[in-house]
């Protein structure tokens, strides 16, 4: 099976650019740009049951599109799923469908256990089963030491740690249950790892994120379950983008060592490999996709990169 990402990726590609396929990581590499390619990678994954959270746009519409193409049954969850994401989740379902999954729309507001119930009933009389669970919803508020008041850190703690934290019981439960194991990943961000100024209650959550998957992993190992986490960097969605102005844009890419932001569909393909049976030795890892943002400690200045020890 092959997991062939969305046309519209190309559609961008302008025409004089130079695209070069490299098999052997199963990747485009284009101008310094890496994308997640129509690798002959199989995950082996066909007919697996996926919960995705969040997946009405940005990171988890891309996820739930991926795991569709590797022919999964996709539960595309999301508190907007009803309502202002009505027509967007019902579009995905049906490209799941095209492309040889099955797609499930549900509603469910992460933070409401009795939600989060409702929607793995949902899972379970249509698919009968739960294998994989993508914890993916989230938020993010701005605000730093001394501006974050109390209800931007409870409102945050509420959805990005307790609303994980619900999906991640109630599915494990489930898969407990069902006695074949399963796979957990949660995604978290590269600011629950690294200090970014500005986001103190958002990068906190994430941090505990990080270590809540460690702890699952431990707990959740004798059931065969793995817990892993993805910490993506900068990734261009409905989150970032109102946020983005071109200089902006120019100093984030400045950073990033494969010089750009994410595309949702670059941070899929891990959220696939950690599903998969290739990731079947791999269990409370943080898989950190950036770009290379965390590993770049350069600092330029207007005159280029200082020159120490020439
Ligand atoms: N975009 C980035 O640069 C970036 C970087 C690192 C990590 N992340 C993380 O990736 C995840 C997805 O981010 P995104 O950029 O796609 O965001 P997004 O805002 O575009 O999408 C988030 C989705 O989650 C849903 N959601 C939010 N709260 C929910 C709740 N309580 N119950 C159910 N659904 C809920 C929203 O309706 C939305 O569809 C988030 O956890 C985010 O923190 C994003």
């Amino acid at each position: 099976m092959k997991f062939s990402p969305p046309r519209k990726r190309f559609e961008n590609t302008p025409p004089k650019q130079k695209i070069v396929y490299t098999k052997r990581i199963g990747c485009f590499a284009r101008d310094g740009l890496l994308m997640t390619g129509d690798s002959s990678v199989d995950f082996q994954l066909e007919d697996k049951v996926v919960i995705v959270t969040g997946s009405a746009r940005g990171i988890g519409e891309a996820i739930a599109e991926a795991f569709g193409s590797a022919k999964c049954c996709v539960v595309i969850a999301d508190r907007m799923a009803r309502k202002d994401g009505f027509g967007r989740c019902e579009a995905l379902a049906e490209r799941i469908n095209q492309s040889g999954g099955q797609g499930l729309v549900t509603q469910v507001d992460i933070s409401e256990r009795t939600q989060v119930e409702k929607m793995i009933q949902a899972t379970l009389q249509k698919f009968g089963r739960v294998d994989v669970l993508v914890s993916n919803a989230g938020m993010m508020r701005g605000g730093s030491l001394l501006e974050t008041d109390e209800d931007n850190l409870r409102q945050q703690f509420e959805i990005n740690v307790k609303g994980s934290f619900i999906c991640c019981q109630l599915v494990a439960k489930q898969m407990i249950k069902q006695g074949s194991g399963g796979k957990i990943v949660v995604i978290s961000s590269v600011s629950g790892i690294e200090a970014e100024e500005g986001v103190l209650a958002y990068s906190s959550s994430k941090a505990s994120l990080n270590v809540m998957v460690k702890c699952m992993a431990v707990e959740l190992a004798p059931h065969k379950i793995n817990v892993n986490a993805i910490a993506p960097g900068w990734v261009e969605t409905e989150m970032t983008i109102p946020y983005l102005n071109k200089d902006l844009v120019k100093e984030i890419n400045m950073r990033i060592p494969l010089g750009c932001m994410a595309k949702p569909d670059q941070i899929a393909g891990g959220a696939l490999f950690l599903a998969s049976p290739l990731a079947d030795y791999i269990t409370g890892h943080v898989l950190v996709i950036d770009g290379g943002l965390l590993s770049n400690i350069t600092i330029k200045t207007a005159q280029g990169v200082p020159k120490v020890g020439y």
